[in-house]
């Protein structure tokens, strides 16, 4: 987006409107107007917001929001898989799921970064986790029982997770967007290879084909609510949408995921423990049964079955890594420092060889 800059003009003073995220009631002034109007522009023709653009407070403030959620959803989401790292039936699949709990790493990265743009530090990001002032995915609050759980989650919650995130590779503000790309490009081969893993163990002995069921069985519900409350309970959406942060709703994506997974579920040979699943020929969709949303809410309360072990590994693996953060940091200083770069050379290559 070109025109106004951050930099520019001066962060409103008076209000425009309520979404600006100013005092509503004050009257707005001419420069509030004109730089509103030009981040209007830009988002109904679908250019990108860019970190140097004005844009609305509560534009921000959203987009910290979601992005910080996502991002430690992405961290988070290391902790059930890497409880099966050493117990992999094989050095392939102990290969592939080391690889898989790397890029949810990598994920987090990308997305702590872009949401620095905004302004915001990691430190201050994984703080308000820490204390509970964030949210990650009500999903991780599930716990990995058995090796088909992996599978499970490859094929459910990272299907889940790309209904949800290819969208917004298409999201208003262009570093989360850009993000994303390579974000779903990453997950889709996550996806693939729980479906594999499940395929394997669905068309294996009976013990095998039994536990793959329970795993579907389990994580099925936990996966449908990832995407969030039902439309008339979501606060977020439409606003949202609006800004072209999000481009469907919550029940949009849920069902586009539904129906992308029953015919996946016909080939794996394994059921979904939804009795009413039917095709809709009126709606060209399938119908599916009644969400707990009384589970959904209490897991976001804390009380999923995992919630106090994930933040407590959480805050352990924090503070044991302090001192890998405070090496990195004291050498970045030491080579920035410009005595470093031009008085001490010989020292300098010594160090870095
Ligand atoms: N888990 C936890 N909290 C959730 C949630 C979920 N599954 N779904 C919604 N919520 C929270 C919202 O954060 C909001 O709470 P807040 O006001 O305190 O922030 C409240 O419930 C109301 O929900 P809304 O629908 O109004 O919220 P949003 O408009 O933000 O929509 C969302 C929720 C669809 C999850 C949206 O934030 C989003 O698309 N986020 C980006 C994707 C993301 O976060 N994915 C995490 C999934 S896991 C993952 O990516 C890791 C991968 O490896 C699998």
């Amino acid at each position: 987006m070109a025109a106004v800059t951050a930099d520019q003009t001066t962060q409103s003073t008076s209000g425009t409107a309520e979404a600006a995220g100013q005092a509503v009631g004050t009257a707005p002034d001419a420069a509030d107007a004109a730089r509103l109007a030009v981040f209007d522009a830009a988002v109904a023709a679908d250019d990108r917001i860019e970190p140097r653009d004005w844009m609305p407070e509560a534009y921000r403030a959203t987009l910290v929001r979601q992005m910080a959620q996502h991002a430690h959803s992405e961290i988070i989401g290391m902790q059930p898989e890497a409880n099966w790292i050493t117990r992999a039936p094989s050095l392939r699949r102990k290969a592939i799921l080391m690889a898989k709990v790397q890029d949810e790493a990598g994920h987090g990265l990308y997305l702590y970064s872009a949401a620095e743009t905004l302004g915001t530090s990691r430190e201050e990001l994984l703080d308000k986790l820490h204390a509970g002032r964030q949210r990650y995915s009500s999903i991780f609050n599930y716990p990995t029982l058995t090796w088909a759980d992996v599978g499970a989650i490859g094929w459910l919650v990272d299907g889940a997770a790309i209904t949800n995130q290819v969208p917004l590779c298409r999201c208003s503000y262009g570093p989360y967007a850009r993000a994303m790309v390579r974000i779903c490009k990453e997950e889709s081969f996550h996806q693939r290879q729980g479906y594999e893993l499940l395929l394997a163990l669905s068309r294996g002995t009976e013990a095998q084909h039994a536990m793959a069921q329970d795993a579907v069985d389990r994580w099925w519900w936990p996966s449908l609510m990832m995407f969030g409350p039902p439309d008339d309970a979501s606060s977020h959406s439409e606003q949202s949408m609006a800004w072209k942060i999000k481009r469907h709703s919550n029940d949009e994506l849920r069902q586009r995921f539904v129906d992308i997974a029953v015919p996946q579920a016909e080939a794996l040979g394994l059921t979904l423990p939804d009795p009413d699943i039917r095709w809709n020929e009126e709606r060209g969709q399938h119908d599916f049964g009644a969400i707990d949303w009384t589970e959904f809410q209490e897991v976001l309360k804390g009380n999923g079955p995992c919630n106090e072990q994930r933040i407590t590994q959480r805050r352990r693996a924090h503070e044991e890594g302090a001192w890998v953060r405070d090496a990195a940091a004291a050498y970045a200083a030491k080579h920035t420092t410009p005595s470093t770069r031009t008085a001490q050379p010989a020292q300098h290559v010594e160090e870095t060889a």
